[in-house]
């Protein structure tokens, strides 16, 4: 697709993860005159807002190549992720689409929540000029990356570790499973569908890894060296963990309760890189939308568009489900570190992390 300079190199399809965040950026937007809202007031107005663009994006690539793009929010409801709510959701999330494509942006990622209601199904949303990507194997490669880096740093041995994916069957957590089963002692899988996760189970052990499949999390628990959750829940709780376990929360809202970063032991949030050239937004929100404590941190799946767009790939790269393969998790890591954008530094609720990851070179 040749395309005029002028236009859009990328666009962003998200939502927020909590009304806090909504009610700081809804008043931040308001003039002195209009006053501030309450929480209250913001939670009865925000569901009528239409999908639309909040602010333009400049990235800049190690390579020394800029480009731009826009964030495009759907208004969804942070406590409305559930299926209770699927149509309303779904209905926003094509809306945001549809403003995406208006934009003719080339490659368009969606978020967190919003290609989930998709199922991953983008193919059918793409046109000559605009395809889809759900983000979800860069975010993979910076789970998996990460959590061998944070191996590294606990000097935990993978290989003679037990694994714990929590939200196996899902589209990343089938991209962990993949990645791990030939690389770790033993892999401990769950989710609440017995029958898929039986069947998971079966395909790895087809394939000569070893694992244990269980629908209730609390027998898996305590056995687990490292537990990386990539469920589309929230509020699971880490009861019989082993204290030095090491967490990957990837969820977005986060999986674990709000105190799970007080426990003992490593726990960082995953699937996060950072852009080594820095970003731009503009108007520039990044006071009511950063809630990083390092600069320029961004959700893995954000970043998969950034790099497709550096590198010019327009296509729907990431799409479906179950579809990516470690090939894919290593060719989207390989082009990601070529633009600069790495595996963000270790980093929790309470803040940076004691220890640093080493930036991988190529
Ligand atoms: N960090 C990032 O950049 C980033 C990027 C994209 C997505 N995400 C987040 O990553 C998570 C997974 O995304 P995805 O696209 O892989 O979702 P998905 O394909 O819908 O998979 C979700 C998985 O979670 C399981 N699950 C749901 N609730 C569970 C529970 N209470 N206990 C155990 N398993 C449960 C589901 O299986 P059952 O239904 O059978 O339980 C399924 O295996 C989401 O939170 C998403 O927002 C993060």
């Amino acid at each position: 697709m040749d395309r005029p300079a002028s236009r859009l190199d990328f666009a962003v399809i998200g939502h927020q993860d909590s009304w806090a965040n909504i009610h700081t950026f809804v008043n931040r937007i308001r003039t002195p005159e209009q006053g501030t809202l309450s929480v209250e007031k913001v939670k009865a107005i925000f569901p009528f807002i239409p999908a639309r663009d909040l602010f333009r994006v400049t990235v800049t690539s190690r390579t020394g190549d800029t480009i731009k793009g826009v964030y495009i929010d759907t208004f969804i409801e942070p406590d409305k992720l559930g299926v209770t709510n699927l149509r309303t959701n779904l209905r926003k999330v094509e809306d945001a689409i549809a403003f995406a494509k208006k934009l003719e942006a080339p490659i368009v990622a969606l978020g967190g929540f919003t290609s989930i209601f998709l199922e991953g199904e983008l193919s059918p949303y793409a046109s000559s000029n605009t395809r889809f990507t759900t983000g979800n194997t860069l975010t993979s490669a910076f789970i998996v990356k990460g959590v061998e880096q944070a191996a590294v740093e606990n000097q935990l041995d993978l290989r003679s570790a037990s694994v714990l994916i929590i939200g196996a069957t899902g589209d990343i957590g089938r991209a962990c499973v993949g990645y791990f089963q030939s690389r770790v002692n033993n892999l401990l899988l769950c989710a609440r569908n017995k029958r898929r996760l039986e069947r998971l189970a079966g395909e790895v052990k087809a394939g000569g890894g070893r694992c244990t499949s269980a629908i209730e999390l609390s027998t898996l628990l305590p056995r687990a060296d490292v537990i990386i959750c990539v469920a589309s829940s929230s509020n699971l709780a880490l009861a019989g963990v082993k204290p030095e376990a090491i967490i990957c929360d990837a969820g977005y809202p986060k999986n674990l309760f709000r105190d799970a970063a007080d426990r003992p032991g490593f726990l960082f949030h995953g699937g996060m890189g950072q852009v080594e050239g820095g970003y731009r937004f503009e108007p520039d929100y990044t006071d009511s939308f950063y809630q990083y404590p390092a600069p320029d941190i961004i959700h893995g799946c954000i970043l998969e568009a950034m790099v497709l767009a550096f590198e010019k790939r327009f296509e729907n790269y990431s799409s479906g489900r179950g579809n990516i393969t470690v090939e894919k998790v290593e060719e989207i890591y390989r082009l990601s570190l070529k633009h600069g954008i790495a595996l963000a530094p270790f980093f929790n609720d309470n803040g940076l992390c004691p220890t640093r990851p080493k930036v991988s070179s190529i």
